[in-house]
């Protein structure tokens, strides 16, 4: 096993070293083994743990210590050249102890040397997240509203309260989304890109009219590309066709912008709507997989 450094800061050189080695990881595996975050945190020059070989860093790893809300979580690489002499494993304890509690453990491409290692030190596969996109320019079906519902903007100062229980009901199983508070609410109406055109409120207009009964919120990235951010139904209104009706208005609205392509985020558990956006022409782009304690039942 490789001797682990734990570094308070790195410098120039183990900088270009680790930019280097994540560069040669990521031919090699056909996927960047570091996430933004961290490849903004490690240009930074923060703290990680190295194993060098030779005079050079051969393997890194980083540590979000844990905060209020989340265990902590880590990153870890090892240079193709070097891999199977135990870095990659010397790194991982090393996580393991410094974290001094639950880790969890993001690795990108779902590749079998992460899964067989995480498993091989009592980490579970917690959840995977796939990122699916579609070229805005292939052909869209048109847009079918059911009976007895209108969809429209969001209006800014007057749809956070209702918008957040639809969210809430609509992700009751996925806290991450669901737990949402006015204030997670208001810092995206305050983001540059938030644009209320984008985010569509579907409403009752027969039965209790006005009732929010769901939504679709688009995003286009600085870089062009349109997403689907969030799509929620309330489960009142589950089984209309509502998620495909909110869907389709939203992608219409990101083609007419001119979006080359659209991605979304799904997670793997949840299939029904994996297979609403294959319906609509999203094919599996890329998946993050997370290891880490076994979610208590
Ligand atoms: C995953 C990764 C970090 C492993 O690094 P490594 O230094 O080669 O791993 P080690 O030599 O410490 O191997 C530890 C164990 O992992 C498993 N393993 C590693 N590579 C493997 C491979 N290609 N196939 C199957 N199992 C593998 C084995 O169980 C191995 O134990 P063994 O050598 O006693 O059989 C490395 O492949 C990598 O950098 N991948 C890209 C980034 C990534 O996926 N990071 C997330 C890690 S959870």
């Amino acid at each position: 096993m490789g001797e682990v450094q734990a570094l308070a800061k790195l410098d120039e050189p183990e900088i270009a070293q680790v930019v280097a080695l994540v560069d040669a990881a990521a031919r090699a595996d056909g996927v960047g083994p570091l996430s933004e975050h961290s490849l903004l945190a490690l240009r930074g020059g923060g703290p990680g743990f190295t194993v060098s070989d030779g005079g050079s860093v051969v393997a890194y790893a980083r540590l979000d210590p844990a905060t209020d809300d989340e265990s902590a979580s880590g990153e870890l690489v090892v240079h193709p050249g070097h891999r199977r002499r135990g870095h990659g494993r010397a790194l991982l304890r090393a996580l393991l102890r410094e974290a001094g509690g639950p880790l969890r453990v993001w690795a990108h491409g779902d590749l079998p040397a992460a899964a067989k290692l995480a498993s091989s030190e009592g980490l579970d596969r917690v959840r995977a997240l796939f990122q699916m996109r579609r070229p805005a320019a292939e052909p869209l079906p048109p847009v079918q509203i059911a009976d007895g519902v209108r969809v429209r903007p969001f209006e800014v100062g007057r749809d956070e309260q209702a918008w957040l229980e639809v969210n809430a009901r609509a992700f009751a199983d996925h806290p991450e989304q669901g737990a949402w508070t006015i204030d997670d609410l208001r810092g995206r109406e305050a983001e540059d890109w938030f644009d209320p055109e984008g985010f569509f409120l579907a409403e009752r207009t027969t039965v209790e009219p006005g009732r929010l009964v769901g939504f679709h919120w688009t995003k286009i990235h600085p870089d062009g590309l349109g997403e689907v951010y969030v799509v929620g139904v309330d489960p009142s209104a589950q089984g209309l066709g509502l998620g495909r009706t909110l869907t389709l208005t939203g992608l219409h609205h990101l083609r007419d912008r001119g979006v080359p392509q659209i991605l979304l985020y799904v997670d793997e558990s949840n299939t029904s709507a994996a297979r609403l956006y294959e319906s609509l022409g999203f094919t599996r782009h890329a998946v993050d997989v997370m290891y880490g304690p076994a979610p208590r039942p």
